[in-house]
């Protein structure tokens, strides 16, 4: 699609024009036009309104300008390279917003595994713990239910998750979506179409909410070993329907998104409403109801499972012999369980409830993971020399479509993370790296685009293993 570039321009104009006028307006006067001299029950000024309003504007720009930048690149080789500024923007973002909300998370959970609940502890309280951090001293007390009186400023930990997901699933976006043909969709594993394949993984964040969120109302909420034991069991359901459906790094994002998913969930559906709730009751000096204390306290303790296992599952993004094992959904169960395990085992520390088999048993089933992704130790016998023109005739025919300076495949215009396999100094270069790629883990060509043989995998290895000379 071919844009007139003056109607950009003026567009441009105007989108930063809006953002320049909101932003200089939301510091001057943040009053301005709605919410004048309102006020709230307590009789101070509402400021939120006005505010809220310039900062949707605010964003709406931005989103313009993107909107307007991507119209102009669209089709050239800048194309990708905006996409990849987009992807480290977000990135950044959604790792910071992400370290801020599990960071608290870990906090609180320490802080009620670690109060003090005996010595000196006053009628009204659960417990106490003193703390020294960054050179001060810290008091804090935790009460059994509200305080007699809600205090004014009451500080709410919500926004950081919620712009957790929110960063987190633009990112799903800019990496899998916009390039769905080809990182989401692997015709080897199943032939759907882009559209298919975006609704299938959306989709499947709603149903596995849906059946979680019910798990927790139903009776199997008491029995906690086997509410843990089910849940385990439909996440590795969930493992194995997503590695059927996506290539197999989609299929770990969505493993890691669906249950990032759920743990937001948690927090917008039930902890942040249940605590509205109880600070309502409070308010009005009804007594409150201690399930809702109990719901919320059960949801943030799920949450606080799941943090290792997402936090592993992002992280394998990055790993190909995390994602290229031959039964990736094997490979997502086992540290699922394991890094949960080493999350059971600092919990139960923290309390001071010592179990010696928890910590080693959670090490082997991480050791069983690096184990059974390790390459084979019978490497096919090299029979003969294999020569560099041999070698060179296949990274012709199976890789430079994408790896060269001018590339011929339908979605990468520029050579991807600027590898080019265009003279012999450049293959030899990455050999290292091709062993690992294309031996090791077999993840390229990217989805076998190319029908690369295991036979012509072979005779790499064997041209590395034989010391990889270009004579
Ligand atoms: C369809 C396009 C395509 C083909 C064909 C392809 N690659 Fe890639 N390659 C990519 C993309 C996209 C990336 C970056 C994403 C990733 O690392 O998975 C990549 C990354 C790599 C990397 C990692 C570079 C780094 O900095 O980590 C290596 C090595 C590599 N490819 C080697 C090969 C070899 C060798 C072949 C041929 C046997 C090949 N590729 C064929 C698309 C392709």
């Amino acid at each position: 699609m071919k844009v007139n570039i003056f109607i950009l321009l003026v567009l441009y104009v105007v989108y930063f024009g809006v953002l320049i006028t909101l932003g200089y307006l939301s510091y001057k006067m943040p009053n301005f036009i709605f919410g004048k001299g309102k006020e709230n029950e307590d009789g101070e000024p509402i400021q939120t309104t006005s505010l809220n309003y310039m900062y949707t504007g605010m964003l709406l720009a931005i989103l313009g300008i993107l909107v307007n930048t991507y119209l102009l690149v669209q089709d050239t080789a800048l194309e990708s390279h905006m996409m990849e500024w987009l992807n480290i923007v977000i990135r950044l973002m959604h790792i910071t917003f992400g370290i801020a909300w599990i960071g608290a998370s870990f906090y609180f959970v320490f802080l009620e595994n670690a109060l003090n609940r005996t010595e000196n502890v006053r009628d009204e309280l659960a417990g106490n713990l003193w703390a020294v951090h960054g050179g001060g001293f810290y008091y804090l007390e935790k009460y059994k239910v509200a305080p007699k009186e809600i205090p004014k400023h009451l500080h709410w930990f919500k926004y950081e998750a919620y712009f957790t997901w929110l960063t987190g699933f633009c990112l799903l976006f800019v990496v899998y979506y916009f390039n769905a043909s080809a990182l989401l969709i692997d015709k080897n594993v199943l032939d759907i179409s882009a559209a298919q394949g975006i609704s299938i993984g959306v989709g499947s964040f709603v149903v596995a909410w849906l059946i979680y969120d019910q798990m927790c109302k139903s009776r199997l909420i008491k029995n906690q070993q086997l509410f843990a034991l089910i849940g385990f069991a439909l996440l590795i359901l969930f493992a194995i329907f997503y590695c059927h459906v996506f290539s197999a790094r989609a299929a770990y994002i969505h493993f890691g998104a669906m249950i990032g998913g759920i743990m937001v969930a948690n927090v917008f559906f039930v902890i942040i409403p249940s605590q509205k709730a109880m600070v309502a009751a409070a308010k009005k000096g009804l007594p409150l109801d201690p399930t809702l204390g109990k719901n919320a306290l059960a949801r943030s303790l799920h949450n606080n499972y799941f943090t290792l296992p997402v936090l592993f599952v992002m992280v394998s993004n990055h790993f190909p012999s995390t994602f290229g094992y031959e039964y990736p959904w094997l490979m997502l169960g086992i540290i699922s369980l394991g890094t949960a395990g080493v999350k059971h085992y600092l919990n139960l520390k923290e309390k001071r409830q010592l179990n010696v088999w928890i910590l080693p048993v959670s090490v082997v089933i991480l050791l069983a993971a690096c184990f059974i992704s390790a390459p084979s130790t019978d490497p096919y016998a090299c029979k003969k020399e294999v020569s560099f023109s041999e070698v060179n005739e296949i990274i012709q025919k199976r890789c430079v479509q994408c790896h060269s300076s001018n590339p011929t495949d339908d979605v990468y215009k520029v050579a991807p993370n600027g590898v080019m396999y265009d003279t012999p100094e450049d293959i030899l270069k990455k050999k290292d790296l091709i062993m690992q790629r294309v031996v090791v883990t077999k993840t390229m060509p990217q989805n076998n685009k190319t029908n690369m043989t295991e036979e012509e995998r072979q005779l790499i290895r064997c041209w590395i293993e034989q010391g990889a000379s270009t004579k």
